[in-house]
């Protein structure tokens, strides 16, 4: 799994994306990422790494927090998905968004953010701790922070019926990875990554945000 490309599953189902994020939140979306952005203790001004940031999804969220004398320094290696991310920054007059396509893995700036956001886009253990080595020598130190939006598997009575949506979901996106990957502990896995570490579920318990710094 950890040497598949998984930029190049969007090629497939770019132009659905936004509708199935959407769908499953129940056209929430935004607030929800506005939640773990706040929880992860995004502010007014800041700098944003808005990592694997797809379609940009998480532009109005962040531009809502950072207002406009804050940035966001938007990556990904998926050119539809980037294209679909610059293509809402016109259409809302967002100019203070700089995009980058390019792998995280050969992701270069030379300037030290405030914030990095990984939104949906967890794979697995490996390749996600390579990937918050990598940027941590993008962020400022003591005060710069680190934080995880994702899907999570219910641990209550909703959990048979998510199941199936949840694997619904993932078989149109053609996502790389199984419903089952979603039965994680994030609080733990993540966890271990990042020091000074906050965690909080939400949405029936569908969703996590996970904040921290990196470990020195
Ligand atoms: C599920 S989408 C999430 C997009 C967005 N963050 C969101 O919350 O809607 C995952 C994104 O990660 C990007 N991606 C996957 N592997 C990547 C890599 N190694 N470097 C940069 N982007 C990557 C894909 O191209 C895709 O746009």
């Amino acid at each position: 799994m950890i040497n598949r490309n998984f930029a190049l599953e969007y090629d497939k189902s770019w132009t659905r994306y936004d509708l199935i994020v959407n769908l499953f939140q129940l056209g929430r979306d935004t607030l929800h990422r506005k939640k773990a952005l706040l929880f992860g203790g995004l502010k007014t001004g800041d700098t944003v790494l808005d990592l694997c940031c797809g379609s940009g999804l998480s532009f109005k969220a962040i531009q809502s927090i950072i207002g406009s004398h804050g940035k966001i320094i938007a990556v990904d290696a998926n050119p539809y998905m980037l294209q679909l991310a610059k293509n809402r920054a016109k259409k809302n007059g967002w100019d203070n968004i700089t995009f980058i396509q390019c792998p995280i893995e050969d992701l270069q700036i030379n300037e030290k953010v405030d914030f990095v956001f990984f939104a949906l886009c967890w794979y697995d253990k490996d390749l996600s701790a390579r990937w918050v080595l990598k940027v941590s020598e993008f962020i400022k130190a003591d005060t710069g922070k680190i934080c995880f939006f994702d899907y999570k598997m219910p641990d209550n009575w909703l959990r048979p019926f998510i199941k199936p949506i949840l694997w619904l979901e993932i078989k149109w996106l053609g996502e790389a990875y199984t419903v089952d990957e979603l039965d994680w502990k994030p609080r733990e896995i993540i966890g271990s990554m990042l020091s000074d570490v906050k965690f909080t579920k939400y949405y029936f318990d569908c969703l996590f945000a996970i904040a921290g710094k990196p470990i020195e």
